[in-house]
């Protein structure tokens, strides 16, 4: 692989939210999981924990689950309760009709551990940074493997609910899903922002 063919890799990850019904093999997901924790990491602590759920019946569980929650939460922001039902619905079919749903959650155990506000703060916004990075290394294996995948925050909206009705350890703090699965759509082309707008060279 060149230089430019890991550039164009790495540029046609797009964000997949409709999938064929076809299964992914459990190896394919474990080599992607693998790939996920090469990713770096504050201190190389590996803060990152992954909940892979293929089952539809603990899919539905949660997509339930976590709807009750974004109910609520968009009830508080006095928008119709058509549009209400229409977002939940849409939220709940996604994660139903994923073939396979990772929730990546943090675990600040291992972390460094601080007396004032300020530094605790920042370890825990490094723990979720490396999370991030093992998330975003994730979704480029995925791509490598053929599979569609999308970046979804609604966990960290509901993080109480995802442990609770998971049974994920008291530790685990959830951040962020991701869907996969193969892809029935193409995404139309992104608009990017100017590069000039972004970078300010010194
Ligand atoms: C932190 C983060 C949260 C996101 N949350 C959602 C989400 O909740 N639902 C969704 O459909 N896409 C979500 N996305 C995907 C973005 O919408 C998507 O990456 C963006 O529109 C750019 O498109 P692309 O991924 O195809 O390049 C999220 C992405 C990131 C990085």
């Amino acid at each position: 692989m060149t230089p430019i063919d890991l550039h164009t890799f790495l540029r046609t990850r797009r964000s997949i939210r409709r999938f064929k019904a076809d299964l992914i093999p459990d190896s394919v997901i474990e080599r992607i999981l693998t790939t996920a924790t090469y990713a770096p990491s504050a201190h190389h602590r590996q803060p990152w924990r992954f909940a892979v759920i293929t089952d539809l019946s603990v899919k539905e569980k949660l997509a339930d689950a976590m709807g009750i929650e974004f109910q609520r939460d968009l009830e508080a922001d006095a928008i119709s309760s058509d549009a209400v039902e229409k977002k939940v619905t849409r939220s709940r079919d996604r994660i139903i009709n994923a073939p396979v749903v990772i929730i990546i959650s943090i675990d600040m155990s291992d972390m460094d551990s601080y007396p004032d506000k300020r530094r605790k703060k920042a370890e825990y916004i490094m723990a979720a940074q490396s999370a991030a990075n093992a998330g975003m290394q994730l979704l480029l294996a995925a791509h490598a493997e053929g599979l569609g995948s999308v970046w979804v925050c609604s966990p960290l909206f509901a993080q109480e609910t995802v442990q609770a009705t998971l049974g994920l350890p008291k530790s685990w703090e959830p951040q962020a899903m991701y869907l996969l699965g193969y892809p029935d759509e193409i995404p139309k082309i992104k608009e990017m922002k100017d590069m000039q707008n972004l970078v300010k060279i010194f």
